[in-house]
């Protein structure tokens, strides 16, 4: 299946859906399966929030907005992929490890939900999708910045999944925090992304829901190859 894929003409796929559903794992397998390129968006907003706690910048605060925005808009962003893992850098400093912190997750959140943050980033990812061959993972990917997408797909979990497998990578990189607080910060952050004004978490009219609560990772990788091969399928029908 993967060798008929990376035979075939290049796709853009996108991926959205809430925090822990399993985005990052399968936008990754994807694109390796694809041999496309991997952008997680996400990674771009924990790194504006990063940057705003090392500056000393807190988004509760209405008079650091300003600071925070100028943050997005000077940004370099690089993604590179090394051992295995895809690398994010900015300013050429490597952030991959500093991003998946609590207080930079946490921060997040309200960061992207700043218009002018979106307004700088949605630019940047915009640029970063017109590589005809790429898979790019975030909430707004399907509505915003890649409306026309090959195929799309929101990837789902009911909440108290999601929760647990958040508590689990977190444990994972050391970090020891009890389930209960894992799960309080999961619905708060869905709470956040799905109600705030600009680009709030939604599927695209045409993305294909994916509930994987009771799928195992290489059963959701199956199924999304089986929705870019339709996808696939459905342009070359349209040439
Ligand atoms: O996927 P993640 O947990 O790494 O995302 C971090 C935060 O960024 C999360 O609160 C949602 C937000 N985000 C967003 O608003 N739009 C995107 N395209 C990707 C992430």
């Amino acid at each position: 299946m993967t060798e008929y894929l990376q035979e075939t003409d290049e796709l853009r796929v996108a991926i959205d859906g809430p925090a822990g559903s399993g985005k990052s794992t399968l936008a990754r397998e994807l694109a390796r399966a694809l041999g496309y390129l991997y952008v997680d968006t996400g990674a771009m907003y924990r790194a504006i929030a990063y940057k705003a706690i090392q500056a000393g910048l807190d988004p509760a605060n209405e008079s650091d907005h300003a600071a925070i925005i100028d943050i997005a808009r000077q940004v370099e962003f690089h993604f590179q992929w090394e051992d295995d893992t895809l690398k994010l850098f900015i300013d050429g400093e490597d952030v991959s490890e500093a991003i998946r912190t609590p207080a930079v997750e946490k921060l997040s959140s309200p960061v992207s939900a700043l218009p002018g943050v979106r307004e700088e980033l949605v630019a940047a990812q915009k640029i970063l999708s017109q590589a005809h061959s790429i898979v790019m993972e975030g909430r707004d990917i399907g509505t915003v910045v890649m409306p026309d997408a090959d195929a799309k797909i929101f990837l789902t979990a009911n909440p108290d999944e999601r929760a647990r497998r958040r508590w689990r990578q977190q444990r994972e990189r050391g970090t020891s925090r009890p389930l209960q607080m894992v799960q309080s910060e999961t619905m708060e952050r869905d709470r956040r992304d799905s109600s705030r004004a600009v680009s709030p978490l939604k599927p695209a009219e045409d993305a294909i829901v994916l509930d994987c609560t009771d799928l195992s990772r290489a059963e959701v990788l199956e199924e999304a190859v089986r929705i870019v091969e339709e996808a696939r399928a459905r342009r070359d029908a349209s040439l």
